[in-house]
């Protein structure tokens, strides 16, 4: 049969870290189930001691996704893992993953410890999360820059302390394949409890290196990976979890028997949505997800391919269950098709939500001839995925004028936290000047990072969807808008980021206790 490579997903935890990725603790759950229909084998749900809403998400994934190991991360700290037991204890499963630096710089200017304390934490974090459950993992945070003798003695500590699992990051995204491949069969060879535990490698993405060293590390003895949907992740990223379980898979003639239990026909559907609950896409060139990853646009390649799949395809598309036929949806298809779409998508719905959906639905093939896989994606995004009650901005009415020989102009009127606003703005064209309205009838400072607007579909009766990224006084949201005007599709997506960044926020605020109510 072989030998197994464990798929340790962090997208819910060091993925939801990063700006513009973050999501409510129900977005989370819905996530969850999905990465256990794609089979991972471990789920990191969060870090149960950094807020409310953490431990909440962790509380609700380990009470109702079954399948995976649910898993909480905690500092090397007690009350981070008894936040972390707590919130784990309806889980059938359960992981608690703590972790210290080792690396002469984390050790001294951020915990500012001797190695020595450092040690005795890390041993005394193991021994202390065991009493709550017999799966521990130890991570040696930035171990790519640690001292090696010192490394090796932190990990055959851990693991006489109790630790299951011995994770090895590449915390900043530093090495490279030859040399972190080395590491690791330098610790296969130099730690003498190490058959004791599975090694496992958790590496960024800050060189683009991020899957080749999971893969040399595989290659070298490690039989965890950590990775994330897309990549997504602090700074450049993570490793991309579908390149990783693809690459296995793929290359079985390079790395042998080694086997992932990943079911890659899910890969897409999870990638997309993710896509669609955190509004932030992956670019059309992306690796195994990305809309070109199966398109043949040359003459010579389509010539190649129709005579022989093999000459330019490593992979069928079904294997990763990337769409193959375009239109799903007509305006004579049933309340049925809707529940089976809903269901493929693996979202959670109620009679009250089809009902709701099937009426968009009949509306949007009014003014629509064929109905796509995007634009069924774009209903649920806007029916599932907005944030969650009160949205601080709604959008009551706008109107634009606009055509040659004219400065575009556009009226806004607008409710914030249901105070009535209005304004009136010019711009260089009319979504410049409907955006315009928007912030000066909010008197807002976001400041927008990124602008884009794609039809959906190739047609001119298309809906267009349209991708904000703004920043709020530090606080990065992203945001999407889908609609068959233009202009409506960049007020949605503009709105859409706003409301996200105002409550996330709102919520940093909370927590740090400096709650500024009515401001935007
Ligand atoms: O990058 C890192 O070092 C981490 C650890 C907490 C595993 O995310
Ligand atoms: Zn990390």
């Amino acid at each position: 049969m072989g030998e197994k490579v464990f798929i340790f997903d962090t997208t819910l935890r060091d993925g939801e870290q990063a700006p513009g990725f973050s999501m409510t603790a129900e977005e989370k759950v819905q996530m969850a189930h999905q990465l256990a229909r794609l089979g991972v084998d471990v789920i990191e749900a969060g870090f149960a001691a950094a807020s409310k809403g953490d431990f909440e998400a962790v509380r609700r994934i380990a009470e109702e996704v079954k399948g995976p190991v649910i898993c909480s991360l905690s500092r090397a700290i007690e009350s981070d893992i008894e936040a972390s037991a707590e919130a784990l204890k309806p889980a059938e499963r359960k992981r608690i993953h703590t972790f210290i630096a080792t690396s002469e710089i984390h050790m001294k200017y951020k915990l500012r410890m001797t190695p020595e304390e450092v040690l005795e934490r890390a041993k005394k974090a193991v021994s202390f999360a065991r009493r709550f459950t017999d799966d521990v993992e130890f991570s040696c945070e930035d171990a790519t820059r640690s001292e090696r003798e010192f490394l090796y003695r932190v990990i055959e500590e851990a693991i006489k302390a109790g630790a299951t699992v011995i994770n090895i990051p590449d915390t900043v995204g530093y090495a490279i394949p030859e040399e972190f491949g080395r590491l690791i069969s330098d610790i296969m060879n130099n730690v003498p409890n190490i058959d004791k535990v599975i090694l496992s490698v958790h590496c960024h993405d800050d060189l683009g290196l991020a899957v080749a060293n999971s893969l040399t590390a595989v290659k070298n003895g490690a039989r965890q990976v950590e990775c994330t949907v897309n990549g997504i992740g602090e700074r450049a990223g993570n490793a991309a979890l579908e390149e990783i379980v693809m690459a296995l898979k793929v290359r079985k003639d390079f790395f042998g028997d080694l086997y992932t239990e990943v079911n890659t026909k899910e890969i897409y559907r999870t990638s997309r949505l993710l896509c669609m609950i955190t509004g932030s896409f992956v670019p059309r060139n992306k690796a195994i997800v990305g809309d070109n990853a199966f398109a043949h646009e040359s003459g010579i390649h389509q010539h190649g391919v129709l005579s022989n799949r093999l000459t330019y395809e490593i992979m069928n598309p079904e294997d990763v269950g990337f769409p193959t036929s375009r239109i799903v949806l007509g305006k004579h298809s049933g309340r049925h098709a809707l529940k089976k779409k809903l269901e493929e998508y693996g979202i959670r719905y109620t009679e009250e939500d089809v009902n709701r959906i099937f009426e968009k639905l009949k509306d949007l093939a009014d003014r629509k001839k064929e109905i796509y896989d995007e634009d069924v994606e774009a209903l649920i995004y806007q029916e599932f995925m907005r944030v969650e009650e009160g949205e601080p901005v709604e959008v009551k009415h706008f109107q634009v004028q606009t055509g040659d020989n004219m400065l575009p102009t556009a009226t806004v009127k607008l409710a914030f936290k249901g105070e009535e606003k209005t304004a009136t703005e010019t711009g260089n064209g009319p979504v410049d000047a409907t955006i315009k309205a928007i912030q000066k009838a909010l008197g807002t400072n976001a400041k927008l990072l990124d602008y884009s607007i794609k039809a959906l579909t190739p047609n001119t009766d298309a809906q267009a969807e349209a991708r904000v990224v703004l920043e709020l006084e530090g606080v990065q949201a992203s945001g999407r808008g889908v609609d068959t005007d233009i202009i409506k599709a960049s007020v949605k997506a503009y709105v859409d980021a706003l409301n996200r960044a105002i409550l996330r926020k709102e919520y940093i605020l909370q927590k740090s206790g400096l709650r500024e109510e009515g401001t935007v």
